[in-house]
């Protein structure tokens, strides 16, 4: 990041004036807070004691053998909480605490981001309320519930598509009007500057983590690093400390019915430049500039647009961008579950099965990571009823 809160020409702050004097309190903020060692202390203590870092890198024998390649899965799906979302949350919470403020609010897809937030307003002690678009509330139910026992206040969103771009809005609108007291949780690398930057650096532990880890295992670094990418916490947080490495680094996105159907939320494969939610990046959008629907089986990829260094990262082509649909997602939950006691998170499953379609790519001996962002009870439900069975 050259210029300020820019990847690139992607980024940036485009806000109303209301919000410009909180984002600058925030980026000072994080700045003064992130570097101190009491912060650091007090973060890691966090990650370790309660969120169960760091997380195991498995290497998964029986999918290997039926793939023709060294697959591990990096283990996000064992933090607590069900995901890797909770990295930022008790990060971002734990700014908001220095900075006094005495609310949290954010915007939910899948629920785990939701989630992770209930976890840190309880276990630090701060009032939270969450937006989720109200088609994501029946498709997640488990998680609405699990927010709600820990205290947490979910707010049905009824606009537009009734999914997590309405959700941002609403959160937006919110933050707007208690800018004071109340700290705006963004759940990935998107929205304006400086939370693009800040999510990332939370996330980067998985990253830090892998390559500590497969050095150890296998005394080099992996041949190819796939992790799905909604708005792209999970697979910035893993690629970050590979960047300047030689290895591949594949993101795979939400191919829905299929990119050509247009029902798909392959943002950076079928999107274009357009500013969504504060910052300039890739976006679905029609001819006139206005934001298309999405599709996705997984809540969580559901969203038409993208983190601003994903951008810039598809456009430098150090990182690959590409989709996998519905079906193959669906194939790829059942494979994991069978041959390894694994069930993934619908969102994990799209990068599973970038794998399981591309395993002609591979050697035997060739390293592959997979990020497991998170872990699939939360689908079990849904995925029961597309099969045609009633839990
Ligand atoms: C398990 C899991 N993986 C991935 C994602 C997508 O988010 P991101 O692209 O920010 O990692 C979500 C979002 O809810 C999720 O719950």
């Amino acid at each position: 990041m050259k210029k300020k809160g820019r990847y690139g020409t992607y980024g940036g702050q485009y806000v109303s004036e209301t919000l410009m004097g909180a984002l600058l309190k925030l980026e000072s903020a994080y700045a003064k807070v992130s570097t101190t060692r009491a912060f650091s202390r007090e973060l890691s203590s966090l990650l370790s004691e309660y969120a169960g870092r760091e997380t195991p890198l498995t290497f998964c024998a029986n999918a290997s053998r039926e793939l023709g390649c060294r697959m591990y899965l990096k283990r996000e799906d064992l933090v607590h909480g069900g995901s890797h979302k909770l990295n930022n949350t008790l990060g971002q919470a734990l700014l908001a605490k220095h900075m006094g403020k005495k609310r949290l609010i954010a915007e939910t897809g899948a629920g785990q981001h939701g989630v992770a937030t209930a976890i840190v307003g309880a276990v630090l002690g701060l009032p939270v309320e969450v937006y989720m678009g109200e088609v994501d509330t029946q498709r997640q139910a488990l998680n609405v519930f699990r927010m709600e026992l820990m205290g947490a206040k979910v707010i049905p969103v009824k606009s537009g598509t009734r999914t997590l771009k309405d959700a941002i809005n609403e959160a937006l609108r919110d933050w707007v009007a208690n800018v004071e007291h109340t700290y705006y949780l963004i759940g990935s690398v998107v929205g304006p500057h400086p939370y693009p930057l800040m999510v990332r650096d939370f996330q980067s532990v998985i990253g830090r983590e892998t390559k500590k880890q497969v050095m150890k295992k296998e005394g080099r670094l992996p041949d190819c690093i796939v992790a799905c990418v909604g708005g792209g916490s999970n697979a910035i947080g893993i690629f970050s400390p590979f960047l300047k490495d030689d290895v591949e680094l594949i993101g795979v996105e939400a191919g829905g019915e299929g990119i050509e159907t247009g029902e798909h939320s392959a943002t950076l494969c079928a999107g274009e430049a357009g500013v969504l939610h504060g910052a300039l990046s890739y976006l679905l959008q029609d001819a006139d500039g206005q934001v298309l629907p999405t599709h996705s089986v997984s809540a969580g990829l559901d969203y038409p647009g993208v983190g601003p260094e994903h951008a810039m990262l598809k456009d430098s082509r150090r990182v690959t961008y590409t989709a996998v649909n519905d079906s193959d997602v669906l194939e790829a939950f059942s494979f994991l579950s069978r041959t390894e006691g694994i069930i993934p998170a619908l969102e994990s499953a799209h990068a599973v099965a970038y794998l399981m379609k591309n395993a002609d790519r591979f050697e035997r001996d060739d390293i592959v990571v997979i990020n497991l962002s998170g872990r699939g009870d939360k689908d079990v439900a849904e995925v029961a009823k597309m099969r045609g069975r009633i839990l």
